[in-house]
């Protein structure tokens, strides 16, 4: 039952009301029971219970909720660094997959990983997330590519479920056709839809579906046909949609009412109305524009559209090396233009959202599960400004602490 006080800034980030709202309360105190927050507030209005509580002194630091990484590739064999180098040598993304780089080496790698060599990296990278406050984490297959590798896959991500963070898990067989399907198209949509999906819902393996939709990927059809599927199965629709050309992907996730709709470097004006009416969140994906070069989504479009936009690392060995969600962040700020708070809110109770989760974490108030984590900064200006190694010296999932500086 502990209390912590001396907060010099707390940042609810309640759900609902303008994304650059964020509910601050100066000098504050949080108090939690087990996994659950039970008290938020001013320190001089706490309660008389909670004064008897054991408590620690938050030294006047910043304090948010857990962080929400709602978009990652967790899973992965190898990395691709050697694509890195021919990218900034001027060859793009889409010519190194057609000359057998990209998403496949990695499926090649990937399935040539032991079971315990993929769990190893994904609790290396989940730790390495601990310490920078991210307290949930959405993983996708998609470098598996098979029934037996997406199968494989999405169990080691039960084990990981476990514990500490928050994962949730999405089924992504739909991210690229793999080579030796490569003739015959029609089959792997159909094993998808016949095989993978039925069996991952027999399971109970994933909460989500995602297709990448892009003319290297699937096309509109298929990936209708593929979410619908994973529909009747209770996986909820999200989609990679408009991230290297305008493909109808933003009107595909509203027309399906899609739980979100993921990079949207290149969405249209009417994908951005289109989402503005179903209420699909947008995830912003700021790793991926800066890695390949590309303009970011257009955040200042959508939010005033009103469209909630979240923001993500999309974690993969191709485009977004690298899980740090606080720089992320920033890079939402300095690239998308999105001001401090609603990019803070977009990786808490938006991206909560993002994964149906806005009833669990995303904010600090009583009832939901005590996330929440503890930053070197006076201010979340401060914090998303001044870009340093970490400014995280406390994360705190279900009330138990996973990381401490
Ligand atoms: O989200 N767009 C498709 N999937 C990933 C890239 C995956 C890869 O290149 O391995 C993305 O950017
Ligand atoms: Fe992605």
């Amino acid at each position: 039952m502990p209390v912590l006080r001396n907060i010099g800034v707390l940042a609810r980030c309640l759900p609902g009301g303008a994304q650059s709202e964020i509910h601050s309360i100066p000098r504050a105190a949080l108090a939690w029971e087990g996994e659950t927050l039970r008290w938020v507030g001013s320190d001089v209005e706490l309660p008389e219970p909670y004064r008897g509580w054991p408590s620690e002194d938050a030294g006047g630091r910043l304090v948010i909720p857990g962080l929400v990484d709602c978009h990652t590739h967790l899973a992965f064999g190898g990395w691709r660094a050697d694509e890195f180098a021919q990218r900034i040598a001027g060859k793009t993304y889409l010519e190194i997959a057609a000359a057998g780089g990209g998403i496949a080496s990695t499926v090649a790698k990937t399935r040539a990983a032991s079971d315990a060599e993929l769990l190893a990296r994904c609790r290396g990278h989940l730790a390495g997330m601990a310490p920078l406050g991210v307290t949930t984490v959405e993983a996708k297959t998609g470098y598996g590519l098979s029934l037996e590798h997406e199968l494989r896959v999405l169990r080691i991500y039960r084990e990981l479920a476990k514990g500490p963070q928050r994962l949730l898990a999405t089924l992504l067989a739909a991210h690229v056709v793999p080579s030796e399907y490569k003739a015959r198209r029609a089959d792997y949509v159909s094993l998808i839809i016949e095989e993978m999906i039925p069996a991952v819902a027999h399971e109970g393996l994933a909460g989500f579906c995602d297709v990448f939709v892009e003319e290297s990927a699937f096309r509109v059809s298929e990936a209708r046909e593929i979410l619908r599927a994973g529909l009747r199965h209770g996986l909820r629709p999200k989609l990679h949609a408009d991230q290297l050309n305008p493909g109808g992907g933003a009107e595909l996730a509203a027309e399906l009412g899609a739980i979100s709709a993921d990079h949207l470097e290149c969405v249209t004006a009417s994908g951005i109305a289109r989402l503005a009416e179903s209420g699909v969140v947008a995830v912003s994906l700021p790793f991926a524009a800066l890695y390949l070069g590309c303009a970011p989504l257009p955040a200042r479009r959508l939010l005033e559209a009103g469209v909630p936009v979240a923001v993500a690392t999309d974690f993969n060995p191709g485009t977004a090396p690298s899980y740090h969600l606080p720089m992320a962040l920033t890079l939402a700020c300095t690239l998308q233009r999105m001001q401090p708070a609603e990019a803070l809110k977009g990786a808490t109770i938006i991206a909560a959202r993002a994964l149906g989760l806005e009833q669990v974490t995303g904010s600090l108030e009583p009832g939901k599960s005590a996330d929440f984590a503890v930053l070197e900064a006076d201010s979340v200006e401060q914090w998303l400004y001044h870009l340093r190694a970490n400014a995280c010296v406390r994360t705190v999932v279900r009330g138990s602490e996973v990381w401490r500086a």
